[in-house]
């Protein structure tokens, strides 16, 4: 007996034109997500300002989403973040509000959204994990977006235990790869120092990294931990109803590395033969966010990361051939 058509899937992804969307985005068009019974949408700002909630209700209403991976959001490095916290408070919670209601507004059966390790409590032990995100307050140096992402975090169970909508979060520590924001002001820190490395090289000047270079960051590569295995696309296909998800992506804790390191990774990458120098008066923010990943591990244990090395290999060359277009 043929087997009953499935009906369409139409997946929304948000902020479908950032480092994290642009790297899911080219593991659909290249076949490697998706099923044949899934239609995928990637918006960006262009499509509609999701602060808006008028704007947010134009665009299910146009698109009629049954599901969402929800990316949109104010992003930004550590200096951005001390100069700008309540923006990113205001933008973020109003962006977050809009998607998830009218996403239950509309019926969405799954939201997916993006928490980060950047959330966490400063004073924490470690390693960090899925349950810890409201333990104490978070470094005073982005605040603003910190609480607005843990107020995801509380939404989705309000909407799961007042409505049994099928909300969840996945939480990855810092990203980094093709289309990420090269801007050495606002950016983050490995695509700042890649901009900083290429204009140093350049102009025949040192390259200047802000800070001691000693805080410990884990970084992990879009274009693998958000391609084959996905755990966005994972969660959108197998999560059941209320199943509590929420879950650490990142390398493992060993392969922390300092911004000393990853500094240093960057100049090999980009045959950097000036000087290095460390800024001290700039601040360090938090000295350190080293995540568990025993929770992907039990789910994925096959999963390979690419390593870190040949990752800022691949964006530093991606970041030369794509010099006066990329964001910066
Ligand atoms: N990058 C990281 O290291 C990292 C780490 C952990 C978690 N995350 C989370 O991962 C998600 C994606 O981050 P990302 O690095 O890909 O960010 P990104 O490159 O800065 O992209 C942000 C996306 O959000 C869209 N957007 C921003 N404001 C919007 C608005 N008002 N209305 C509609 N769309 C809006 C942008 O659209 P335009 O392109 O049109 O501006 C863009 O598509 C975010 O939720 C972030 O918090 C990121």
């Amino acid at each position: 007996m043929a087997e009953p058509e499935r009906p369409m899937k139409r997946i929304l992804v948000t902020g479908g034109s950032g480092l994290v969307g642009k790297a899911i985005g080219k593991l659909v068009a290249e076949g490697g997500a998706g099923r044949p019974d899934e239609v995928w949408i990637f918006l960006s700002s262009k499509d509609g300002d999701l602060t808006d909630a008028g704007q947010t209700k134009a665009i299910f209403e146009r698109l009629q989403p049954t599901h969402v991976i929800h990316l949109a959001a104010m992003v930004g490095g550590l200096f951005r973040n001390i100069k700008y916290n309540l923006d990113f408070w205001r933008n973020n919670v109003h962006i977050n509000d809009n998607v998830l209601h009218t996403a239950y507004e509309f019926g969405v059966q799954k939201v997916v959204s993006c928490l980060s390790t950047c959330i966490f409590p400063d004073k924490t032990t470690y390693p960090i994990d899925e349950t810890m995100i409201h333990n104490g307050p978070p470094h005073d140096s982005n605040f603003g977006y910190s609480y607005a992402k843990r107020m995801i975090d509380v939404q989705n169970r309000a909407y799961f235990a007042q409505y049994g909508c099928c909300f969840t979060a996945v939480i990855p520590t810092n990203v980094f790869g093709p289309h990420d924001n090269f801007n050495i002001e606002d950016g983050h820190v490995l695509p700042g120092l890649i901009h900083k490395a290429y204009l140093a090289k350049k102009n025949g000047t040192p390259l200047t990294v802000w800070g001691t270079g000693k805080p410990r960051r884990q970084f992990i590569y879009s274009l693998v931990s958000f391609s084959k295995n996905n755990r966005f696309i994972k969660l959108q296909h197998h999560q059941r109803d209320g199943e509590e998800t929420k879950m650490h992506q990142q390398i493992g804790e060993e392969d922390e590395v300092s911004i000393r390191e990853a500094a240093e990774c960057i100049v090999g990458a980009m045959n950097f033969k000036g000087e290095l120098h460390f800024d001290t008066t700039k601040s360090d923010g938090q000295f350190k966010k080293t995540a568990s990943n025993a929770k992907l591990k039990k789910y994925l244990p096959d999963f390979q990361f690419t390593p870190f090395p040949q990752a800022v290999k691949e964006t530093c060359d991606w970041f030369c051939a794509n010099y006066d277009t990329a964001r910066k």
